[in-house]
C-alpha cells in the first residue's frame, strides 16, 4: 500500500522515549473513552517531559497526552523540542490529532515517535514505532496573519 507520509526507524534513544511514553499511559485519566495515552517530549538538551490524557464529564474539556507534555515542558521553561514520543499502554497504532499538532508545530520542527497505523510512515500493524517528521503529519499548520512579514 502507497504510504501517504514517510517514517523510518527509531534511533535507542527515540525507543527509550517511546517506552517513557508508553510507560506514563498508566497514569492517564480516561474514564471515558478507555484509551490511556501517555507522550514524553524531550528537548535538545535531552530534558524529558510527560504527559497523560486527562479526560472530563463534558468531553470537550478533556486534554490529550501531548498538550498534557508540552504544558509541563513550557511550565519549566522549554521552547524548543527534538522529539515527542505517544503511546498507549496496549501499543494501540494512533498517531497525534490535528490540535496537537498546531500546538506543538508553535514550537518549530520535531520528530515524532509513533506507533501508526497500517500503510502510513512504515507502519506494519505489528505495534512497531517508527519516526515522522511533524511538518508531514501536519503539512500547513495555522499561521496568524499578523505574524506574517
Ligand atoms: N488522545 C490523546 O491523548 N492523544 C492522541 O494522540 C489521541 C487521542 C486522547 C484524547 C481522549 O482522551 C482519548 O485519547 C480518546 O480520544
Amino acid at each position: 500500500m502507497a504510504e501517504i507520509v514517510t517514517g523510518r526507524a527509531p534511533s535507542a534513544a527515540e525507543l527509550e522515549l517511546w517506552r517513557r511514553a508508553r510507560e506514563v499511559a498508566a497514569r492517564a485519566y480516561a474514564r471515558y473513552s478507555g484509551l490511556h495515552v501517555g507522550a514524553a517530549l524531550r528537548s535538545p538538551e535531552g530534558a524529558v517531559y510527560l504527559g497523560v490524557n486527562v479526560e472530563n464529564a463534558s468531553y470537550p474539556a478533556g486534554l490529550c497526552a501531548e498538550r498534557s507534555a508540552l504544558a509541563a515542558a513550557v511550565t519549566a521553561g522549554e521552547r524548543r523540542f527534538a522529539a515527542l514520543a505517544v503511546a498507549t499502554e496496549q501499543n494501540d497504532p494512533l498517531l497525534p490529532c490535528g490540535a496537537c499538532l498546531q500546538a506543538l508545530g508553535e514550537f518549530g520542527e520535531l520528530d515524532v515517535v509513533v506507533v501508526p497505523p497500517d500503510g502510513v510512515a512504515g507502519g506494519t500493524g505489528a505495534g512497531e514505532p517508527r519516526v515522522v517528521a511533524l511538518s508531514e503529519l501536519l503539512r500547513a499548520p495555522f499561521r496568524s496573519p499578523r505574524d506574517l512579514p
